[in-house]
């Protein structure tokens, strides 16, 4: 099984809740490994190239509006099959929707603000991080207590 990088944004209705740290310490506790980090606003061109398969659709307008209307925090998160344990730890895509037990589940009520995105594909997640972080920004890093989270057999 191939350790993964994946692309999470708390949006910013995250943000704006201040529920950032309730977010980020599932990641944390699942044995997930932050790699890199950083709060940043989203522009208009960056939410064109990060959402360049919705661009048209009806929903678009105010999908912009909402990612770009104040800051979000964009992470690299690592460990064996991230993407898809991200996507699950996420949940439906609106949260009326979404499993109580996920993140859209527990704390969201809305569908446009649900909270999190999520790489959907390693290779989307390739893609999205390549726009939201330089390689400088992303980090190897070895912890103490990794051996006890990750074994051998999950690196692959
Ligand atoms: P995300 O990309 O944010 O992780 O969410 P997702 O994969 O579950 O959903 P996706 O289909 O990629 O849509 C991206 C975001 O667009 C908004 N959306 N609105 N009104 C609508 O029909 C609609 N469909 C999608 C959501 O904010 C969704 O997260
Ligand atoms: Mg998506």
């Amino acid at each position: 099984m191939a350790m993964e990088r994946t692309l999470i944004l708390i949006k910013p209705d995250g943000v704006q809740r201040g529920i950032v740290g309730r977010i980020l310490e599932r990641f944390e506790t699942r044995g997930l490994k932050i790699v890199g980090m950083k709060l940043m606003k989203m522009t208009d061109a960056l939410a064109s190239q990060h959402y360049k398969d919705h661009v048209g659709k009806g929903f678009y307008a105010g999908l912009v509006k909402f990612m770009t209307s104040s800051p979000l925090v964009a992470m690299c998160v690592e460990g064996p099959k991230a993407v898809e344990v991200a996507r699950k730890m996420m949940g439906k895509t609106f949260c009326t929707d979404a499993e109580s037990g996920t993140i859209r589940g527990d704390f969201g009520i809305s569908r446009g603000m649900n909270l999190i995105h999520g790489s959907d594909s390693p290779e989307s997640a390739k893609r999205e991080l390549g726009l939201f972080f330089k390689p400088e920004e992303l980090f190897e890093i070895s912890r103490a207590g990794d051996a006890w989270v990750v074994s051998d057999e999950d690196r692959g």
